[in-house]
Parts: structure tokens; sequence; C-alpha cells
């Protein structure tokens, strides 16, 4: 892993708010994260707790209004894409950065053949001309895992099977070189063979093109497999980041050790129900004053409900670089090493 690498994505402050009828939906509250060139970014949290609006947020993709980002900066190598013109950024989007939805279906295009909708990234924005765009298209499809990709760029995305959608919305996010690839939930709708399948493809494909990836999930069981480093939200906030290893040996945050204790063990433990974190996430229709997670959580005590814990490195690392909490608890030190499935 890339340590002293220069981030190529640095967020720092993020709030981004919702305007409802019902009043301010508060979806990501002051979040700041970095990745590095080549790094795996985790990001995991229950359903709720502003994952996509915050990744969202960083290509300006929210319709707005209801969305409106109210501060922060999210600089792509060092330019701010939230000063930038639309054109620029709509260049960056599925340039620099290439994004993969949750649901491929609603993703790709119905009316449009496979293949129209690959050259068609290529063409806006490698400026390749026909020919040309069908033959890297063809290239990618390979690269992906598609059979007989030459023949199926004719077909329509109905004609393909989940994951083989899947793999074209993944081609088409790789279509130009992307520093940066984002992926929101990319599995959750397949099967789990096709999404070990398809997690085997994106470890596969870091290796050959060395983008950095943001991958997002609700399940740290697949983010133990692949992440180099994982950010933990709750909330619409960033409650614990570290290293995946440092993560699962030693969790801080209550809710982090709640999440890991979700995941099933594999030491024959498999009968073993899992535990559910009881109790609901917040309603974000205020900033908190008062730590979001203090109902679910069993270490509460007084500070908790007046004051919304700041992130504090736990390893004497400058905040960001290693592992760091926004936590009163304090954890016992030698937490038992989790043993995790691999995804
Ligand atoms: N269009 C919207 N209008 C109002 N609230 C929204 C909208 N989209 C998302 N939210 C709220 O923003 C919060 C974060 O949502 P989201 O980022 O989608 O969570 P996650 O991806 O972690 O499941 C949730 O409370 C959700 O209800
Ligand atoms: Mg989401």
């Amino acid at each position: 892993m890339p340590d002293g690498a220069q981030p190529v994505l640095q967020v720092r402050g993020l709030k981004t708010v919702f305007r409802t009828r019902a009043g301010e939906v508060h979806a990501v509250n002051d979040v700041s994260f970095h990745l590095r060139r080549g790094e795996l970014l985790g990001v995991v949290g229950e359903s709720g707790s502003g994952k996509s609006v915050t990744m969202m947020s960083l290509l300006r993709l929210l319709p707005a209004p209801p969305a409106e980002i109210r501060s922060g900066e999210v600089l792509l190598d060092g330019r701010d894409l939230l000063k930038i013109s639309d054109a620029e950024l709509r260049e960056v989007r599925g340039g620099k950065v290439g994004f993969v939805f949750q649901d491929p279906m609603t993703s790709l295009n119905p009316v449009f053949t496979v293949g129209m909708q690959i050259t068609e990234a290529l063409r806006r924005h490698m400026g390749l001309d026909k020919a040309a765009a069908e033959t890297r298209a063809v290239d990618l499809l390979e690269l992906v895992g598609i059979p007989d990709a030459r023949k199926r760029l004719g077909a329509y995305p109905h004609q393909f099977s989940g994951g083989m959608r899947q793999r074209v919305m993944i081609a088409i996010a790789l279509s130009c070189d992307p520093d940066v690839l984002i992926a929101d939930e990319p599995t959750t709708a397949l099967d789990v063979t096709i999404q070990a399948q398809i997690l085997e493809l994106v470890k596969e494909l870091r290796r050959k093109l060395g983008m950095a990836i943001i991958w997002i999930t609700h399940d740290l069981g697949v983010i133990a497999g692949i992440a180099d480093r994982v950010m933990v939200m709750y909330g619409g906030q960033v409650v614990e980041q570290a290293p995946v290893r440092e993560l699962f040996a030693n969790p801080q945050h209550p809710y982090t050790r709640a999440l890991l204790q979700t995941i099933p063990k594999i030491s024959g433990e498999r009968e073993a129900r899992l535990k559910v974190i009881e109790g609901q996430p917040p309603m974000l229709a205020a900033v908190p004053a008062a730590c979001a997670f203090r109902d679910r959580c069993e270490f509460r005590h007084d500070r908790c409900d007046r004051e919304n814990p700041l992130r504090r490195p736990v390893d004497g690392k400058t905040l960001g670089q290693g592992h760091d909490v926004a936590c009163h608890w304090q954890a016992p030190a030698a937490a038992r090493p989790q043993e995790v499935a691999h995804a």
C-alpha cells in the first residue's frame, strides 16, 4: 500500500442538506477524508448513514433542490470540484472519476445497445472516432470478463444477466482510464456467487490498472476482503477510520464494534445467530449537538448527551493518517483481533 503517496482526492468539511416540506435533512455533516493513489478505501455504514449522498455530492450529482451542498472542499488533484464550472465537471464525471451505481437496471439505458453506451462515453471523453471507440469497447468488455465481446456490442441491457450488466457498468466506468473509481454498493442486488466474482474482478482490475477505488457497502465482510483502509459512517458523519487490519483488530467506536459482530465468523460458528444492532438510525432533522449514536450505545455517558464527539487520533498519528475515531468513550486497549470471513 502506497502509504506516503499524495492523495488523489481530498474531501474537507463536506455538508449536504435536503430541504424537504418537513424541514431540513442533514444527510452529510462535516465529512472529511482522503483517498491515496492506488488505494482502495472501503466505506461502510448501515442504510441511511450518508454514504451515497456523500459520494454523489463529490460529483454534484444530486438534484438541487432539494439537495444543497452547504460547505466543503472536494479536491481532485488539487482542483475543487465544488467550484469548477458545469462543463469542467462533466469532463471529470466519467473521465478522471468513474462511477458505478447501485442498480444496474436503472444505470444502463434500456433503449440503447451496450456497445452504443460504451462507445458514447469513449467518443465524448477521449475523442475517439467510431472505429477506435468500438475497438476499445471490445477490449473493455473483455477486460471485465464478458465472453464474445464483439458480438455482444449489439445486444441490449435486458439481454444480459444482472452480473453481466454490472460488469458492463464497470467497463463504462473504466472506459476513460479514471484515476478514481467510485462504486456504490455495486454488488448488493446480485447473488452471492456473482458478488464474489465481481469482487475478484475488481481486485484484478486494480492490480492491472492501478486506480484508486472507493467501495461503498453496508457489509464489513466484503470490505475485509478488498480494502486497504476503511471509513465507517453513521448519521451522516465519519465515526471511525483506519487501515483495514487495524480496524478489525482494534475497533474503537461502539458502532464499529457492533458492525463487526454482525459478520459471520469463519471458525465453525456459522450456526451462531448474527447479532443485530438494536435501535434505529437517527433522523437527521438537525445537526447533531450530541453523539448521534448515543441512543443505541451501551457505553453512553453524560458527555455523549452534551457534546458531539470530534474525531481524534487513536494511535498518535496526524488526524486522517492512521486510526481515528469520533467517540468520547475509550475502548480498552487490547481488543481481541476479529476473525472474519473473507469475501
Ligand atoms: N432526495 C432526498 N430527500 C430527502 N432526504 C434524502 C434524500 N436522499 C437521501 N436523503 C436522506 O439522506 C440520508 C443519507 O442517505 P444516503 O446517503 O442515501 O444513505 P446510505 O447511502 O448510507 O444508505 C438519509 O437519511 C436519507 O433519508
Ligand atoms: Mg446508499
